[in-house]
């Protein structure tokens, strides 16, 4: 199936994946194999799940980690949305239904750090847009990160624009010793779990990471001038229309 295929199958399903990060999304779920593992930390409506699952090999298991459960729904959504999140878990069931990969997903509906006994093995493609919190962004960063194969793919949404998953970030990757930065498609970050641990290799890989902290900075700017209400300033800010950044 072409790209443009996938992309008109989710283009009407609500959720913060733009048309070129749904690209990458689709390049990193087509790379895995019949029988490898895809896992998807925080579903929402099925948006990026549907690129996953439709982009995969038949064969590849796609697992959709998503409690449903009202916190860390979406912008400024940290808690006390439980009736919005009932209402998205019947569009993520209708959604996946209606894309005809309803029976290529496994949905866990649990909160990421208590699903790991769900997911067997070790995980080909790992897509991260679950809490974006300092505390959980980083437990899935690190605890799932560990269990991406060697040269699998690591994704994470909001990166250099989330405080807290650019702070996870730059604690648990941007120095490490394992994952290479490959680049980012606006807030998706993709990396490879394929990095030479010399020094030298991470130095550079830290480097090419801090360079995108000026965009994590005007982000920052934006979100605060939105917040504030002041549409113009953010348009001489971007030259674009005021929109939250992801
Ligand atoms: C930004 S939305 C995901 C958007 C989705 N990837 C898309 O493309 O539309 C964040 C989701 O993470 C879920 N979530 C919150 N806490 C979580 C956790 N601890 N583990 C997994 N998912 C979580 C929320 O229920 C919410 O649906």
């Amino acid at each position: 199936m072409s790209f443009d295929d996938v992309w008109l199958k989710v283009a009407e399903i609500p959720g913060w994946l733009t048309q070129g990060q749904a690209r990458v999304l689709a390049a990193a779920a087509a790379r895995a194999a019949a029988g490898d593992t895809i896992v998807e930390i925080g579903s929402f409506r099925g948006r990026s799940t549907v690129v996953l699952a439709t982009a995969a090999a038949i064969g590849a298991q796609v697992v959709a980690i998503e409690p449903h459960a009202g916190n860390d729904r979406g912008p400024g959504e940290i808690h006390g949305y439980a009736d919005a999140a009932a209402t998205d878990h019947d569009a993520f069931l209708a959604n996946l239904s209606a894309a005809g990969v309803a029976d290529r997903v496994r949905h866990v509906r649990a909160y990421s750090d208590r699903a790991h006994g769900d997911v067997v093995g070790e995980i080909a493609v790992l897509y991260i847009d679950g809490a974006h919190r300092y505390g959980p962004a980083r437990a899935d960063i690190r605890d799932w990160g560990k269990r991406v194969s060697p040269n699998g793919t690591l994704l994470i949404h909001d990166s250099f624009s989330s405080v807290g998953v650019t702070l996870a970030i730059m604690r648990e990757l941007a120095f490490g010793c394992r994952f290479r930065y490959v680049g980012r498609s606006r807030s998706l970050a993709e990396y490879r779990a394929d990095l030479d641990g010399s020094p030298t290799r991470r130095l550079r890989n830290g480097g090419r990471q801090l360079l995108q902290l000026p965009w994590f900075i005007k982000n920052l700017l934006v979100k605060v001038l939105l917040t504030l209400k002041v549409d113009t300033l953010v348009r001489k800010v971007t030259g674009r229309e005021p929109e939250w950044p992801y």
